[in-house]
Protein backbone atom coordinates (compact mmCIF):
# COMPACT_ATOMS: atom_id res chain seq x y z
CA UNK A 1 0.00 0.00 0.00
CA UNK A 2 0.99 3.37 -0.70
CA UNK A 3 2.47 5.21 2.51
CA UNK A 4 1.87 8.58 0.70
CA UNK A 5 -1.76 8.68 0.21
CA UNK A 6 -2.63 9.66 4.02
CA UNK A 7 -6.04 10.23 5.39
CA UNK A 8 -6.71 13.12 7.16
CA UNK A 9 -5.60 13.73 10.66
CA UNK A 10 -7.98 11.93 13.16
CA UNK A 11 -9.71 9.62 11.13
CA UNK A 12 -7.56 6.74 12.56
CA UNK A 13 -8.82 7.55 15.71
CA UNK A 14 -12.45 6.38 15.14
CA UNK A 15 -12.80 2.62 15.96
CA UNK A 16 -14.32 0.52 13.25
CA UNK A 17 -17.66 0.29 14.17
CA UNK A 18 -18.49 -3.72 15.67
CA UNK A 19 -21.64 -4.42 15.01
CA UNK A 20 -23.98 -6.50 17.13
CA UNK A 21 -23.25 -10.30 15.89
CA UNK A 22 -26.16 -11.80 13.85
CA UNK A 23 -25.18 -15.13 13.23
CA UNK A 24 -24.13 -18.16 15.58
CA UNK A 25 -22.24 -21.19 14.37
CA UNK A 26 -24.40 -24.33 14.41
CA UNK A 27 -27.83 -22.14 15.58
CA UNK A 28 -30.11 -21.97 13.37
CA UNK A 29 -32.93 -19.49 14.22
CA UNK A 30 -31.07 -16.77 15.98
CA UNK A 31 -32.61 -13.89 17.57
CA UNK A 32 -30.75 -11.36 17.19
CA UNK A 33 -30.75 -8.74 20.35
CA UNK A 34 -27.38 -7.26 20.18
CA UNK A 35 -28.15 -4.41 18.83
CA UNK A 36 -31.07 -2.47 20.94
CA UNK A 37 -33.87 -3.09 18.59
CA UNK A 38 -37.54 -1.94 19.00
CA UNK A 39 -39.73 -4.83 18.89
CA UNK A 40 -42.69 -3.32 19.07
CA UNK A 41 -45.26 -4.18 16.56
CA UNK A 42 -43.88 -4.65 13.75
CA UNK A 43 -44.61 -7.77 11.24
CA UNK A 44 -42.03 -7.88 8.76
CA UNK A 45 -38.30 -7.68 9.83
CA UNK A 46 -37.94 -3.94 9.38
CA UNK A 47 -37.91 -3.61 13.23
CA UNK A 48 -34.38 -4.63 13.09
CA UNK A 49 -31.42 -3.10 12.80
CA UNK A 50 -29.67 -3.73 9.04
CA UNK A 51 -26.77 -5.61 9.05
CA UNK A 52 -23.78 -4.15 9.17
CA UNK A 53 -21.53 -5.32 6.80
CA UNK A 54 -23.14 -6.08 3.93
CA UNK A 55 -21.97 -9.51 3.93
CA UNK A 56 -24.56 -10.67 1.40
CA UNK A 57 -23.99 -8.28 -0.68
CA UNK A 58 -20.43 -7.76 -0.82
CA UNK A 59 -20.32 -11.61 -1.19
CA UNK A 60 -22.88 -11.16 -4.49
CA UNK A 61 -21.09 -8.13 -6.44
CA UNK A 62 -17.63 -9.86 -5.42
CA UNK A 63 -19.09 -13.34 -7.28
CA UNK A 64 -20.43 -11.31 -10.36
CA UNK A 65 -17.33 -9.01 -10.91
CA UNK A 66 -14.73 -11.22 -9.81
CA UNK A 67 -13.06 -8.74 -6.86
CA UNK A 68 -12.06 -9.87 -3.32
CA UNK A 69 -15.04 -8.86 -1.04
CA UNK A 70 -13.08 -7.81 1.30
CA UNK A 71 -11.91 -4.83 -0.43
CA UNK A 72 -15.99 -3.78 -1.46
CA UNK A 73 -17.70 -0.71 0.63
CA UNK A 74 -21.30 -0.44 0.00
CA UNK A 75 -23.11 3.03 0.70
CA UNK A 76 -26.03 5.16 -0.18
CA UNK A 77 -25.85 5.57 -3.96
CA UNK A 78 -22.14 5.99 -5.27
CA UNK A 79 -22.79 9.56 -4.06
CA UNK A 80 -21.61 8.67 -0.47
CA UNK A 81 -18.60 6.98 -1.45
CA UNK A 82 -17.72 10.13 -2.78
CA UNK A 83 -18.27 11.61 0.00
CA UNK A 84 -16.57 9.49 2.35
CA UNK A 85 -13.47 9.55 0.08
CA UNK A 86 -13.47 13.83 0.13
CA UNK A 87 -14.13 13.11 4.04
CA UNK A 88 -11.65 11.13 4.41
CA UNK A 89 -8.47 12.13 2.10
CA UNK A 90 -9.44 15.94 1.37
CA UNK A 91 -9.44 18.84 4.00
CA UNK A 92 -8.79 22.00 4.16
CA UNK A 93 -5.78 23.40 2.44
CA UNK A 94 -6.14 20.37 0.05
CA UNK A 95 -7.39 20.13 -3.86
CA UNK A 96 -9.56 17.51 -5.15
CA UNK A 97 -9.26 17.53 -9.39
CA UNK A 98 -12.11 17.07 -11.36
CA UNK A 99 -13.05 17.05 -15.63
CA UNK A 100 -14.91 20.90 -16.12
CA UNK A 101 -17.72 19.36 -16.91
CA UNK A 102 -17.28 16.56 -14.55
CA UNK A 103 -20.16 14.82 -12.08
CA UNK A 104 -21.24 17.73 -9.73
CA UNK A 105 -20.99 15.74 -6.21
CA UNK A 106 -16.88 15.40 -7.14
CA UNK A 107 -17.37 19.32 -6.10
CA UNK A 108 -20.07 19.74 -3.45
CA UNK A 109 -18.16 16.79 -1.83
CA UNK A 110 -14.63 18.31 -1.95
CA UNK A 111 -16.18 21.71 -0.53
CA UNK A 112 -18.24 19.75 2.29
CA UNK A 113 -14.71 18.06 3.29
CA UNK A 114 -13.57 21.98 3.25
CA UNK A 115 -10.61 21.21 0.45
CA UNK A 116 -11.20 23.14 -2.94
CA UNK A 117 -12.35 21.79 -5.77
CA UNK A 118 -9.90 22.07 -9.01
CA UNK A 119 -11.90 21.76 -12.69
CA UNK A 120 -9.44 21.39 -15.16
CA UNK A 121 -10.38 21.54 -18.95
CA UNK A 122 -11.38 18.32 -21.04
CA UNK A 123 -10.56 18.20 -24.81
CA UNK A 124 -13.71 18.30 -27.06
CA UNK A 125 -15.91 17.07 -23.82
CA UNK A 126 -13.80 14.73 -23.23
CA UNK A 127 -11.23 13.95 -20.38
CA UNK A 128 -7.58 15.14 -20.68
CA UNK A 129 -5.27 13.47 -19.21
CA UNK A 130 -2.50 15.85 -19.90
CA UNK A 131 -4.11 19.01 -18.82
CA UNK A 132 -5.29 16.71 -14.77
CA UNK A 133 -1.66 15.97 -14.75
CA UNK A 134 -0.67 19.70 -15.49
CA UNK A 135 -2.90 20.34 -12.93
CA UNK A 136 -1.38 18.45 -9.84
CA UNK A 137 0.58 19.85 -6.62
CA UNK A 138 1.50 18.76 -3.91
CA UNK A 139 -2.26 20.04 -2.17
CA UNK A 140 -3.53 17.76 -4.75
CA UNK A 141 -5.33 14.61 -3.02
CA UNK A 142 -7.71 13.23 -5.37
CA UNK A 143 -8.78 13.16 -8.82
CA UNK A 144 -12.13 11.87 -9.68
CA UNK A 145 -12.84 10.62 -13.59
CA UNK A 146 -16.04 9.09 -15.02
CA UNK A 147 -15.97 7.01 -17.64
CA UNK A 148 -18.39 7.19 -19.36
CA UNK A 149 -18.77 10.46 -18.17
CA UNK A 150 -22.12 12.55 -17.16
CA UNK A 151 -23.30 14.65 -19.13
CA UNK A 152 -20.99 14.04 -21.90
CA UNK A 153 -21.23 10.26 -22.08
CA UNK A 154 -18.03 10.36 -23.85
CA UNK A 155 -15.07 7.82 -22.46
CA UNK A 156 -11.67 8.48 -21.97
CA UNK A 157 -9.31 5.45 -23.50
CA UNK A 158 -8.45 2.83 -20.77
CA UNK A 159 -4.68 3.13 -21.95
CA UNK A 160 -4.88 6.95 -20.93
CA UNK A 161 -6.23 6.14 -17.66
CA UNK A 162 -3.63 3.76 -17.32
CA UNK A 163 -0.88 6.40 -18.27
CA UNK A 164 -2.76 8.81 -15.78
CA UNK A 165 -2.49 6.56 -12.42
CA UNK A 166 0.98 5.58 -13.33
CA UNK A 167 1.99 9.30 -13.98
CA UNK A 168 -0.19 10.73 -10.90
CA UNK A 169 2.15 11.74 -8.01
CA UNK A 170 2.69 9.92 -5.13
CA UNK A 171 0.28 11.34 -2.86
CA UNK A 172 -2.70 11.31 -5.09
CA UNK A 173 -5.66 8.74 -5.14
CA UNK A 174 -7.10 8.15 -8.42
CA UNK A 175 -11.05 8.16 -8.36
CA UNK A 176 -12.53 6.11 -10.94
CA UNK A 177 -16.23 6.58 -11.22
CA UNK A 178 -18.06 4.11 -12.97
CA UNK A 179 -22.12 4.51 -12.78
CA UNK A 180 -22.21 3.77 -16.30
CA UNK A 181 -19.65 1.04 -16.79
CA UNK A 182 -22.31 -1.69 -17.59
CA UNK A 183 -23.34 0.07 -20.29
CA UNK A 184 -20.24 -0.54 -22.30
CA UNK A 185 -19.92 -4.07 -23.05
CA UNK A 186 -16.82 -5.72 -21.80
CA UNK A 187 -15.88 -2.65 -19.56
CA UNK A 188 -14.64 -3.85 -16.24
CA UNK A 189 -15.40 0.02 -14.58
CA UNK A 190 -11.59 0.16 -14.04
CA UNK A 191 -11.78 -2.89 -11.65
CA UNK A 192 -8.39 -4.67 -13.13
CA UNK A 193 -6.58 -1.14 -12.69
CA UNK A 194 -7.23 -1.29 -8.41
CA UNK A 195 -6.04 -4.87 -8.82
CA UNK A 196 -3.08 -3.57 -10.82
CA UNK A 197 -2.27 -0.61 -8.64
CA UNK A 198 -2.17 1.06 -5.32
CA UNK A 199 -3.16 4.34 -6.07
CA UNK A 200 -6.59 3.39 -7.73
CA UNK A 201 -10.14 3.18 -6.48
CA UNK A 202 -13.33 2.76 -7.92
CA UNK A 203 -17.33 3.52 -7.47
CA UNK A 204 -20.30 1.90 -8.91
CA UNK A 205 -23.49 2.60 -8.48
CA UNK A 206 -27.50 0.65 -8.86
CA UNK A 207 -29.07 3.74 -9.96
CA UNK A 208 -28.20 3.58 -13.81
CA UNK A 209 -28.32 0.17 -15.69
CA UNK A 210 -29.90 -1.97 -12.47
CA UNK A 211 -32.72 1.17 -12.37
CA UNK A 212 -32.59 1.47 -8.86
CA UNK A 213 -31.81 5.15 -8.39
CA UNK A 214 -34.56 5.33 -5.93
CA UNK A 215 -33.46 2.43 -3.78
CA UNK A 216 -30.03 4.46 -2.96
CA UNK A 217 -27.24 1.75 -2.95
CA UNK A 218 -23.41 2.25 -4.42
CA UNK A 219 -20.61 0.66 -4.14
CA UNK A 220 -16.50 0.97 -4.26
CA UNK A 221 -14.08 -1.32 -4.56
CA UNK A 222 -10.26 -0.23 -3.75
CA UNK A 223 -7.06 -0.86 -1.61
CA UNK A 224 -7.77 -2.75 1.23
CA UNK A 225 -6.41 0.19 3.51
CA UNK A 226 -8.38 2.87 1.86
CA UNK A 227 -11.65 0.44 2.40
CA UNK A 228 -10.56 0.21 6.00
CA UNK A 229 -10.29 4.25 6.39
CA UNK A 230 -13.92 4.55 4.67
CA UNK A 231 -15.28 1.97 6.81
CA UNK A 232 -14.62 4.33 9.89
CA UNK A 233 -16.87 6.81 8.51
CA UNK A 234 -19.54 4.79 7.07
CA UNK A 235 -22.41 4.40 9.69
CA UNK A 236 -23.21 1.30 10.69
CA UNK A 237 -26.67 0.97 9.27
CA UNK A 238 -26.19 3.38 6.39
CA UNK A 239 -27.72 0.55 4.00
CA UNK A 240 -31.53 -0.82 4.99
CA UNK A 241 -32.70 -4.75 4.58
CA UNK A 242 -34.43 -3.49 1.89
CA UNK A 243 -31.99 -2.20 -0.29
CA UNK A 244 -29.71 -4.57 0.47
CA UNK A 245 -31.97 -7.60 -0.54
CA UNK A 246 -32.96 -5.29 -4.16
CA UNK A 247 -29.21 -4.63 -4.45
CA UNK A 248 -27.79 -8.18 -4.06
CA UNK A 249 -30.89 -9.20 -6.03
CA UNK A 250 -30.17 -7.37 -8.97
CA UNK A 251 -26.92 -7.54 -9.16
CA UNK A 252 -27.05 -11.40 -9.69
CA UNK A 253 -29.67 -11.18 -12.58
CA UNK A 254 -27.25 -10.87 -14.90
CA UNK A 255 -29.70 -12.03 -17.64
CA UNK A 256 -32.28 -8.69 -17.39
CA UNK A 257 -28.75 -6.38 -17.49
CA UNK A 258 -27.73 -8.06 -20.79
CA UNK A 259 -30.92 -7.13 -22.01
CA UNK A 260 -31.01 -3.70 -20.49
CA UNK A 261 -27.49 -2.63 -22.53
CA UNK A 262 -28.28 -4.33 -25.64
CA UNK A 263 -31.64 -2.30 -25.93
CA UNK A 264 -29.48 0.98 -24.51
CA UNK A 265 -27.33 0.24 -27.88
CA UNK A 266 -29.51 -0.43 -29.87
CA UNK A 267 -31.53 2.75 -28.90
CA UNK A 268 -29.05 5.02 -28.42
CA UNK A 269 -27.89 4.36 -31.94
CA UNK A 270 -31.61 5.25 -33.15
CA UNK A 271 -31.86 8.60 -31.33
CA UNK A 272 -27.81 9.83 -31.85
CA UNK A 273 -28.73 8.91 -36.01
CA UNK A 274 -31.91 10.52 -36.18
CA UNK A 275 -30.75 13.89 -34.08
CA UNK A 276 -27.29 13.77 -36.49
CA UNK A 277 -29.92 13.64 -39.55
CA UNK A 278 -31.22 16.62 -38.31
CA UNK A 279 -27.69 18.20 -38.82
CA UNK A 280 -27.23 18.63 -35.03
CA UNK A 281 -23.67 17.84 -33.16
CA UNK A 282 -24.28 14.51 -30.68
CA UNK A 283 -20.76 12.85 -29.22
CA UNK A 284 -20.51 9.35 -29.35
CA UNK A 285 -22.51 8.53 -26.41
CA UNK A 286 -21.66 5.35 -24.61
CA UNK A 287 -24.19 5.67 -21.43
CA UNK A 288 -27.66 5.54 -21.27
CA UNK A 289 -28.25 9.59 -22.56
CA UNK A 290 -27.02 11.68 -25.59
CA UNK A 291 -25.72 14.82 -25.61
CA UNK A 292 -27.06 17.49 -28.07
CA UNK A 293 -25.56 20.72 -29.23
CA UNK A 294 -27.52 23.38 -30.09
CA UNK A 295 -26.52 26.21 -31.75
CA UNK A 296 -26.17 28.43 -28.89
CA UNK A 297 -27.21 28.79 -25.29
CA UNK A 298 -31.10 30.64 -26.18
CA UNK A 299 -31.50 28.02 -28.78
CA UNK A 300 -30.75 25.31 -26.27
CA UNK A 301 -33.84 27.17 -23.71
CA UNK A 302 -36.02 26.89 -26.83
CA UNK A 303 -35.61 23.78 -27.44
CA UNK A 304 -35.89 22.23 -24.18
CA UNK A 305 -38.83 24.59 -23.67
CA UNK A 306 -40.52 23.29 -26.59
CA UNK A 307 -39.82 19.89 -25.63
CA UNK A 308 -41.35 20.75 -22.09
CA UNK A 309 -44.47 21.75 -23.87
CA UNK A 310 -44.87 18.71 -25.81
CA UNK A 311 -44.71 16.39 -22.68
CA UNK A 312 -40.61 15.60 -23.05
CA UNK A 313 -38.48 16.42 -20.17
CA UNK A 314 -35.06 16.76 -20.69
CA UNK A 315 -31.99 18.63 -18.99
CA UNK A 316 -30.41 21.35 -19.59
CA UNK A 317 -26.59 20.94 -18.67
CA UNK A 318 -25.32 24.72 -18.40
CA UNK A 319 -24.36 23.92 -14.75
CA UNK A 320 -22.08 21.54 -15.89
CA UNK A 321 -20.55 24.50 -18.28
CA UNK A 322 -22.07 23.72 -21.55
CA UNK A 323 -25.13 25.99 -21.72
CA UNK A 324 -25.68 24.70 -25.75
CA UNK A 325 -26.56 21.54 -24.68
CA UNK A 326 -29.48 19.33 -23.57
CA UNK A 327 -28.79 15.67 -22.29
CA UNK A 328 -31.87 13.29 -23.23
CA UNK A 329 -31.93 10.08 -21.80
CA UNK A 330 -32.43 7.20 -23.78
CA UNK A 331 -35.83 6.11 -23.66
CA UNK A 332 -38.14 3.24 -25.23
CA UNK A 333 -38.25 2.84 -29.09
CA UNK A 334 -41.51 5.08 -29.41
CA UNK A 335 -39.70 7.98 -26.94
CA UNK A 336 -36.31 8.20 -28.98
CA UNK A 337 -38.67 8.44 -32.19
CA UNK A 338 -40.56 10.79 -30.36
CA UNK A 339 -37.91 13.50 -28.87
CA UNK A 340 -36.77 12.97 -32.80
CA UNK A 341 -39.53 14.22 -34.17
CA UNK A 342 -40.15 17.53 -31.65
CA UNK A 343 -36.46 18.78 -32.16
CA UNK A 344 -37.28 18.45 -36.35
CA UNK A 345 -40.41 20.45 -35.60
CA UNK A 346 -38.46 22.85 -33.60
CA UNK A 347 -35.88 23.22 -35.85
CA UNK A 348 -37.94 23.64 -38.58
CA UNK A 349 -40.45 25.97 -37.18
CA UNK A 350 -37.13 27.88 -36.07
CA UNK A 351 -35.35 28.25 -39.44
C1 LIG B 1 -21.07 10.09 -13.04
C2 LIG B 1 -21.96 9.81 -11.88
N1 LIG B 1 -21.43 9.34 -10.75
C3 LIG B 1 -22.18 9.08 -9.67
C4 LIG B 1 -23.53 9.30 -9.69
C5 LIG B 1 -24.27 9.07 -8.40
O1 LIG B 1 -25.10 8.05 -8.47
P1 LIG B 1 -25.77 7.40 -7.16
O2 LIG B 1 -25.43 8.26 -5.99
O3 LIG B 1 -27.21 7.36 -7.45
O4 LIG B 1 -25.12 6.06 -7.06
C6 LIG B 1 -24.15 9.79 -10.83
C7 LIG B 1 -25.60 10.06 -10.85
O5 LIG B 1 -26.12 10.80 -11.64
C8 LIG B 1 -23.35 10.06 -11.96
O6 LIG B 1 -23.86 10.55 -13.09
Amino acid sequence: MSDKITPQPKIMDIALYQGGASKVDGIENVVKLSSNENFAEAAADLHRYPNTDHIELRAAIAQVHDLDPERIICGVGSDEIIAFLCQCYAGVGDEVIYPEHGFSMYKISARAAGAEPIAVPERDRVVDVDAILAACTEHTKLVFIANPANPTGTMVDMSEVERLAAELPDHVLLVLDGAYAEYVEGFDGGASLVAARENVFMTRTFSKIYGLGGARIGWGYGPQEIVDVLNRVRGPFNLSEPQLAAATAAVLDLAWIEKCRDDNTHLRAVLTDGLRALGLAVDPSFANFVLIQLKDEAQAIACDAYLRENGVIARLVAGYGLPQCIRVTVGDEAACRRVIRLIKDFLEAAA
